[in-house]
């Protein structure tokens, strides 16, 4: 097996007197996705936010490259090539796509304040890098307002790839998608994990995670309650375990209606 790109040894994170996360392991591996799946409040976020850099653990390691890290700020994690793509802070939805997957890393010309922007080469590069993962966006000038939620997830995720990201992480991409869309993201996250980037995946279905995860961890009041390779567990499994198990059976029996 390949070293980690990120480990997390014990991982705990308090935010004041709530104990949000405790003691998670995790290891993402490259050309791997590794799916962490989890109710409401089970610390997923909290989980993401300290890979990412933009909430430090309060306990245990964060190791990247085998290396112990205690991130300040999100450049720090972006700079190890740890790109994150929220749901709904991926883009700008007045700016056209070809800014959008340049943003805030333009390609310029000559030296600030008279630099002007390479537009030209922008375009073609995002045509190119759009075009190199499958996406077809009929107009790059297009506000990326007027696509759809699944594109617009596909076209952050180009835009990672393309500015280096070694570790992926995507939070609940799919939560507000169809099946359709759901699924055109699905495969945009294998071309990702093809190309040789570790993965993380946040989601609350477990069938979306099976489809492409390698590696499933569930978290529950902020610890992992399973931790598997995809050949230790069945699709079975994960939705059970999900659904909650034992206390959708109770459940059930307090929701019985007298006959
Ligand atoms: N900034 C914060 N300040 C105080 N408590 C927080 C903060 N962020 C999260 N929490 C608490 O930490 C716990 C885990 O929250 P987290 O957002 O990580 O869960 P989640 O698994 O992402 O849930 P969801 O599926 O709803 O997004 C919750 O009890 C939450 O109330
Ligand atoms: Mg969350």
């Amino acid at each position: 097996m390949t070293e980690p790109l990120v480990e997390l040894i014990g991982v705990g994170r308090n935010y004041g007197p709530i104990r949000a996360l405790h003691g998670v392991d995790l290891r993402v591996r490259a050309g791997e996705v590794t799916c962490v799946l989890g109710d409401n409040g089970a610390g997923k976020s909290t989980l993401i936010k300290i890979i990412s850099g933009l909430h430090p653990h309060t306990s245990g390691s964060l190791r990247v490259d085998g290396e112990d890290r205690h991130f300040g700020s999100p450049r720090e994690a972006l700079d190890l090539g740890i790109a994150t793509v929220y749901q709904d802070l991926a883009v700008v939805p007045l700016m056209e796509v070809w800014r959008n997957f340049f943003l805030g890393s333009e390609l310029t010309s000559g030296r600030f304040p008279l630099a002007g922007m390479r537009v030209r080469e922008m375009k073609r590069i995002a045509d190119q890098e759009l075009r190199k993962m499958g996406i077809v966006v009929a107009d790059l000038d297009q506000p990326i307002g007027t696509l759809s939620g699944g594109q617009r997830q596909c076209v952050a995720i180009a835009r990672a790839v393309y500015f280096g990201a070694r570790v992926l992480i995507l939070d609940e991409p799919t939560a507000a998608l169809g099946v359709k869309q759901s699924g055109v993201v699905l495969k945009y996250i294998a071309a990702a994990r093809d190309a040789g980037l570790g993965v993380i995946l946040i989601t609350h279905n477990p069938q979306h995670a099976y489809l492409v995860g390698d590696h499933f961890v569930i978290l529950k009041l902020g610890t992992a309650v399973l931790d598997a390779q995809r050949g230790g567990v069945t699709l079975k499994d994960l939705t059970t375990q999900m659904a909650g198990g034992d206390e959708i059976a109770e459940l059930a029996r307090e929701l019985e209606r007298p006959s």
